[in-house]
């Protein structure tokens, strides 16, 4: 199988100076760490590796470890510091919950703003409204403002969104864990669907079990650097037992 996705010699290099630290989490991960006193923080390191046509792949590693970091390089979202990426296809990505939609806006009009964002005309959105509603379960709250979205509501929509269209690419980082579990179950059929469609899959989740069950391949992050690459069952198993 050709590769969609080449990731060569990748580094991202933080001015730490400027940084913005979005979580309680995140500020905690680095205490520890000690990065805080530091002005520049490498967040990857010399990362390469390739994704397969039809792989899915999973991403796992530790809070902070660099894995949305290297997903929104690999979505075009950051550009790295050093090392390049090459990406076949067009990309559906879910890294953040809410990217790409405007949380005044109504769901309704949320979805031809992200179908936009994604490159899709609105007679190309016209066409696959009613699905993306349809799989959303959200009909009845079409006209509301996102705003007043639960973030399992917020994420219902985007994964629609993303998928409804068929991507070559699809990157899932975590989002989906705020849905409920009817939910996920539901994305988990519709990537296996899009999967036998040929479709990529990138996948982080901080579930080993649903690694194991989605992926075929899977890379572990440690500290921004590759700990081990390989079968998403021998990964996963080294990882867990760490
Ligand atoms: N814009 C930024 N500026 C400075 N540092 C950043 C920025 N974005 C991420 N980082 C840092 O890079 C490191 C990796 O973050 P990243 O979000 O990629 O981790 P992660 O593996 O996705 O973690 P989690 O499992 O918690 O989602 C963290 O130490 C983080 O604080
Ligand atoms: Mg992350």
């Amino acid at each position: 199988m050709a590769n969609v996705i080449e990731v060569k010699d990748v580094s991202m290099l933080f001015n730490l100076s400027s940084e913005k630290v979005d979580s309680l989490k995140e500020y905690v991960v680095k205490l520890l760490k000690r990065e805080l006193y530091f002005n520049k923080f490498l967040a990857l390191e010399d990362i390469s590796f390739e994704v397969e046509q039809g792989d899915t792949f999973g991403l796992v590693g530790l809070n902070g470890a660099g894995k949305s970091t290297l997903l929104k390089i690999i979505a075009g979202v950051l550009k790295p510091t050093k090392g390049t990426v090459k990406v076949s296809g067009e990309m559906a990505p879910l890294i953040e919950l809410g990217a790409g939609f405007n949380f005044d806006l109504s769901a309704k009009e949320n979805i031809y703003l992200n179908g936009a964002v994604l490159g899709h005309s609105r007679e190309f959105m016209d066409q696959h409204f009613d699905d993306i509603v349809a799989f959303s379960e959200l009909k009845e709250f079409l006209d509301i403002p996102i705003k007043n979205y639960s973030s399992g509501m917020v994420a219902r929509l985007a994964f629609s969104i993303a998928t409804a269209i068929k991507p070559d690419i699809l990157i899932v980082d975590e989002v989906l864990a705020v849905g409920d579990y009817k939910f996920q179950e539901k994305c988990k059929r519709k990537m296996s669907e899009l999967l036998d469609d040929g479709t990529t899959v990138l996948f982080v989740s901080h579930s080993s079990e649903q690694v194991k069950e989605m992926c075929n391949k899977a890379v572990w992050i440690e500290k921004g650097r590759i700990k081990k690459i390989g079968s998403a069952e021998e990964v996963v198993d080294a990882y867990t037992l760490a």
